[in-house]
């Protein structure tokens, strides 16, 4: 690998030269099946002509100015996102954990304007909020944390998908000021939580006086069936954090808040240089313009049920398939044994899967995806993890 680059990514042995739709191509030629977008980045497929078509154009009109002015992309786009969202205000930067960071920041404003004076924000075990200092000390991964001790304080962690412990934390600590939660656990192992679950801790946060902010970073941007996930449950959060599938692949990031939450950062309390400068503003304002031009999340919907419906078919019952579970075109596949090794060998075939949490086969395509791609995907992956599991198992690996 490049030794003037930093060793922070076990990058697979593959460099893609171009992209058209769910495929890419790698600089020998070879061609394979994207059934992962970037990490659930690159929603409209590869080279959209809208969004190439929105980048170019902008780039030569304006890129840059500074929010010390008034960017006319950005309040469009802020316009645009509060008015689907329900949501009544946005803050734009670059990236999933900077979205959560200013979360975090309007939950202790707003705790602290209520006189909480060490307030704390209650997150998931097993819930991913990003690398920065204060978002991997949210996140529920002691190895995402390991060796940046002293963490950020004011979290307190409870189980997922689990009412009664957030009843208790209510009960023990006054102090807390809200709570951050993904509507499904993407890095933590495509982990869907009961149907009522928001639901549930919306009234919880509604009781006790907490906000509720959802990290639609993974779920958002009609992955699931909906333009923002927990629009299937019918509650309007707090505060939604966005990122990935925002822009398509170029770098955008949005904390939506409503309610009081809308109004806690003002002048001098939060910024971002780039934030939703006019060419970020420009591509994500395509970006969600296609989305629902084209329906892409109906089509998520019906393409992730004819997806898991495929897979259970032909998985459901086999001996190491634990469950095929996931909403919408995210969809994560069980093993009872570490399977890293898949990834590898799905490239060797010509298609891009990933594994989190070391057992679980996760699919993030795009949500263009044609039934014929589909297909092809189902049968491929479908071979793959049943030849998988027919291979005597290596010992040594089974530790993982
Ligand atoms: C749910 C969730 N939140 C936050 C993040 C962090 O986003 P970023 O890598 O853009 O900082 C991710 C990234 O995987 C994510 O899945």
């Amino acid at each position: 690998m490049n030794e003037s680059l930093m060793a922070t990514y076990n990058r697979l042995p593959v460099t893609f030269a171009r992209g058209e739709g769910v495929w890419l191509w790698d600089t020998a030629g070879k061609r394979y099946l994207d059934a992962l977008s970037g990490i659930a980045v690159c929603g409209l497929g590869h080279a959209h002509p809208a969004v190439r078509e929105a980048l170019c154009d902008q780039a030569g009109i304006l890129v840059h100015t500074s929010n010390l002015y008034r960017v006319g992309a950005q309040e469009t786009l802020g316009e645009t996102l509060t008015a689907l969202s329900g949501m009544d205000s946005a803050f734009f930067c670059n990236s999933g954990a900077e979205a959560n960071e200013a979360a975090i920041k309007i939950a202790r404003l707003h705790a602290h304007r209520q006189g909480i004076e060490q307030p704390a924000v209650l997150v998931m075990e097993s819930g991913f909020h990003g690398r920065t200092l204060a978002t991997l000390s949210a996140t529920g991964n002691r190895k995402v944390q390991a060796g940046f001790e002293p963490l950020v304080q004011g979290f307190v962690r409870v189980a997922y998908n689990d009412l009664g412990v957030v009843e208790t934390a209510a009960a023990n600590r006054p102090n807390i000021a809200a709570i951050l939660v993904e509507p499904i656990q993407g890095e933590g192992g495509i982990i869907v939580p009961a149907d009522d679950y928001l639901n549930r801790l919306r009234e919880l946060c509604d009781r006790y006086g907490w906000l509720l902010m959802l990290d639609e970073i993974q779920t958002g941007m009609g992955r699931t069936g909906h333009l923002f996930s927990y629009q299937g449950s019918g509650i309007q959060p707090d505060v939604v954090t966005l990122a990935k599938g925002l822009g398509n692949g170029f770098p955008i990031g949005a904390c939506l808040a409503r309610g009081a939450a809308a109004g806690v950062l003002g002048p001098g309390t939060h910024g971002s240089t780039f934030g939703g400068s006019p060419l970020a503003s420009r591509v994500a304002h395509t970006v969600i313009e296609t989305l629902r031009c084209d329906r892409l999340a109906e089509r998520a919907a019906q393409m992730g049920d004819y997806l898991l419906a495929g897979f259970r078919r032909a998985l459901d019952g086999t001996a190491g398939v634990v469950e095929v579970r996931g909403r919408g075109l995210m969809i994560g596949i069980e093993l009872d044994r570490p399977c890293g090794d898949l990834v590898g060998q799905a490239l060797e075939m010509g298609m891009l899967i990933n594994v989190t949490a070391e057992r679980v086969v996760r699919l993030l395509p795009p949500l263009i995806l044609e039934q014929t791609e589909a297909d092809l995907l189902l049968t491929e992956l479908t071979g793959l993890i049943l030849g998988f599991l027919e291979t005597p198992r290596d010992s040594t690996k089974l530790e993982g």
